[in-house]
């Protein structure tokens, strides 16, 4: 199961009104333009991309034909996924006359395929669009299952609206020139697809830790193939999180809080990893889960260089008055996605378990720590 996929063909993602395929392959970008013209023949096509990532690609090196297409660009960053940002790039589809033909690639992050994908979700009530992911949390996650939205002062991805693209395309090759930090925040959802479904790639992780770290061309193939099978199994035939899907909210409930309430200070990878630390600690002590995970989970986390202590103070307040606002929430109780062991997740009547408070705040301080083994 864990060995040498760079050659094998792209990952299938089924849905409820068809499939996409997933590519993972270096230097698939330059394959980019033939690609788009075999699935969305006939169409005027826009990128977009943030005002970061359209520079880089503008540098030349790259050279694709993806320059020639049209170019709408935004400010990068969380703060842009708004409904401000969704208005002015429909307005500017609308200005320059694409019509129903038109067909969009999302270039960049997670950021721009939320946003993009929400654009191509609602503009003329849904044309079609690529996804183009340069970063290792897009490539590995955000890229995959069709989830596409906004954020609003209320909280995050509070409006939005699934549209699986056309097909992923994602180039390792691109990774090149994402920041480390960046870079390390993608790292935190690969150890969630581990610890939610596979023992055994979260193991392979750990083996692979140091060549990780330095991007290692052959380790990162596998590392986005695999996490990108594992989304894929999960949320095919669940598009609409009807069941299983859910588990992908492993420490999400409190990472969102957490951004949220940094005012996006803290960023989505790194905020994950705290919550994934967070929420496994809440699963040993509610007695879901095996005990140790949190260790293991924090210390592999550590190793990726990912934070496992909040670094300044938020009030555990702030926090939970967050959580109680997140859409997951049903009848005021806050629910989790909670880990048994390793590769397993908890599972009742649903995927989720409602948490009372007091056991939340307990679970919080696994990462109000100043120091950690
Ligand atoms: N839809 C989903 O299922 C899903 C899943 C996980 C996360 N998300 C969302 O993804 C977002 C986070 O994504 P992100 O971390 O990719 O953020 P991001 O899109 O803001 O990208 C991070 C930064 O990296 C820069 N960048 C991107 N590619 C680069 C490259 N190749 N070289 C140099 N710089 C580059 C960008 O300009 C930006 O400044 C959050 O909004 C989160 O909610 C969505
Ligand atoms: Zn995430």
């Amino acid at each position: 199961m864990v060995g040498k996929t760079g050659s094998q063909g792209p990952v299938v993602v089924t849905h409820a009104l068809g499939s996409y395929h997933v590519y993972v392959e270096t230097g698939a970008l330059a394959r980019l333009p033939a690609l788009i013209q075999e699935l969305l023949p006939d169409r005027r096509v826009a990128l977009i991309a943030d005002s970061r990532v359209d520079s880089i690609y503008r540098s030349g090196e790259w050279g694709t034909g993806l320059l020639e297409a049209e170019s709408l660009t935004f400010e990068p960053g969380e703060k842009s996924k708004t409904r401000e940002s969704w208005a002015e790039l429909t307005d500017q589809l609308t200005e320059r006359g694409f019509g129903r033909d038109a067909a969009l690639v999302a270039l960049g992050g997670g950021v721009t395929g939320d946003l993009a994908g929400f654009v191509a979700a609602t503009y003329m009530r849904g044309v079609p669009y690529v996804q183009v992911p340069t970063t290792l949390l897009a490539m590995l996650d955000a890229s995959v299952g069709g989830k596409t939205g906004v954020d609003t002062p209320r909280g995050k991805n509070l409006v939005g609206a699934f549209h699986p693209p056309a097909a992923v395309v994602a180039d390792p090759n691109t990774l090149k020139t994402l920041p480390e930090r960046e870079y390390r925040g993608g790292m935190a959802e690969a150890v969630k697809h581990g610890m939610i479904a596979d023992e055994s790639y979260l193991a392979w992780i750990e083996s692979n830790a140091e060549a990780i770290g330095r991007r290692d061309p052959g380790t990162l193939i596998h590392l986005v193939r695999r996490s990108v099978e594992i989304k894929a199994q999960v949320v095919s035939d669940d598009e609409r999180e009807a069941g299983r899907r859910a588990i992908l909210n492993a420490g999400h409930t409190i990472a969102h809080a957490l951004e949220q309430s940094s005012g996006y200070m803290i960023p989505h990878g790194e905020a994950v990893a705290l919550g994934l630390i967070a929420e496994s600690r809440l699963a040993e002590a509610l007695g879901i889960g095996a005990a140790g995970l949190s260790r293991r989970v924090a210390a592999l986390l550590a190793r990726l260089g990912l934070p496992v202590s909040l670094p300044g103070r938020i009030p555990r307040a702030r926090l939970l008055d967050s959580m109680s606002r997140d859409k997951k929430n049903k009848r005021g109780d806050i629910h989790f996605a909670l880990a048994t062991r390793a590769g397993a997740m908890h599972r009742s009547d649903t995927w989720t378990t409602a948490v009372p408070f007091h056991r939340i705040e307990a679970a919080l301080a696994a990462i109000e720590e100043t120091t950690q083994d």
